[in-house]
């Protein structure tokens, strides 16, 4: 079967990329949030399902990962797929010799079922997609996009306040580089009367152009310059890593680094009994480990099994297993 690159869903996931969340509307989201349910509570009852069987994935990461890719490969080995895993191809592929992305990813179309590709450049995971016939899943291209790690902290949400309409919730740190704010940002464009601050230093804030074109779909945004001003209404926290890999320089990082931590004190002082504490991790001193013990601090816990449920849910309907 031909593709369309990076069509929309459009609710029809069978050999669609997934490149962008804007490929999703609210009824993509609400499928995938039905599918994630049902294979968390099969799951929770027997470990593995034979759903992915005779399927093969590649997992080609150009840049450094420890959940996405466990939790991809892991998403696929729990179904009884298998993976052909290549951690760090600059070193390890025939991308030393020169090779484009292009005709890696053509070669392997030959080979398996679906590439899931993670990248250091904007835009990288869509000229995969357009290159080849067979599902693309972006696992993170540079400072773009992480469209399954959107999915899986809509859905943790979802779950666990039942609905995304009438949401407000708190992004602090990188919302200038963190890819995993951009994906979730485009998200919630989707969902009614969402509010969200945003906390970072000001040379991190989000791009303006980005927060127009949110704005105009209807997103509210409102930009925050201290913890003083957290509302205490709110959700959910995303707390997140200023992405030092971004920087042009170790000063420029040293500057801005670790502005805003997340304590056991400012849950305190800001924080409702119903706060959910996320991260997409890793954290590297943003969120100090005497958080953990706390029963809202879900992104060691909920936030990473929701994680490979996700990417297991979203693999099968990309591959016509549900
Ligand atoms: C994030 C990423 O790679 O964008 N990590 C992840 O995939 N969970 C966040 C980060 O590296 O800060």
């Amino acid at each position: 079967m031909q593709k369309e690159p990076l069509a929309p869903i459009a609710n029809q996931f069978l050999h669609k990329d997934i490149v962008s969340i804007n490929q999703f509307d609210r009824s993509s989201f609400e499928t995938v949030f039905t599918t994630v349910q049902k294979i968390k509570e099969e799951m929770q009852e027997n470990r593995f399902s034979e759903r992915l069987s005779k399927l093969l994935a590649t997992l080609i990461f150009f840049e450094p990962s420890s959940r996405t890719f466990s939790s991809f490969a892991t998403a696929v080995k729990r179904q009884g797929g298998q993976t052909l895993e290549f951690q760090n191809p600059a070193q390890t592929s025939s991308a030393v010799k020169g090779e484009t992305l292009e005709d890696m990813a053509r070669v392997m179309e030959n080979y398996l079922d679906v590439i899931i590709m993670r990248h250091p450049e904007v835009g990288s995971v869509e000229r995969v997609a357009r290159s080849v016939q067979i599902p693309v899943v972006n696992a993170g291209d540079g400072a773009g996009e992480h469209p399954t790690q959107a999915l899986m902290d809509m859905y943790t949400i979802y779950e666990k306040r039942g609905a995304l309409d009438g949401i407000t919730g708190l992004f602090a740190g990188d919302l200038l580089y963190g890819r995993t704010v951009h994906s979730l940002l485009k998200g919630f464009v989707n969902f009614k009367n969402v509010t969200l601050y945003m906390l970072s230093p000001t040379e991190l804030r989000i791009d303006a152009a980005l927060k127009s074109e949110l704005e105009a779909k209807g997103l509210k945004m409102v930009e925050i310059e201290s913890e003083e001003e957290i509302p205490v209404e709110c959700a959910f926290w995303y707390w997140t890593r200023v992405q030092k890999e971004r920087f042009s320089s170790e000063d420029a990082y040293n500057a801005v680094k670790n502005r805003f931590i997340l304590t056991p004190d400012l849950v305190a002082a800001k924080g409702n009994p119903d706060l959910l504490l996320m991260h997409p991790l890793p954290r590297v001193g943003e969120i100090t480990e005497a958080v953990d013990a706390d029963p809202r601090a879900i992104y060691l816990t909920t936030q990473i099994q929701n994680g490979m449920y996700t990417r297991m849910a979203l693999l099968s309907l990309i591959l016509g297993r549900i």
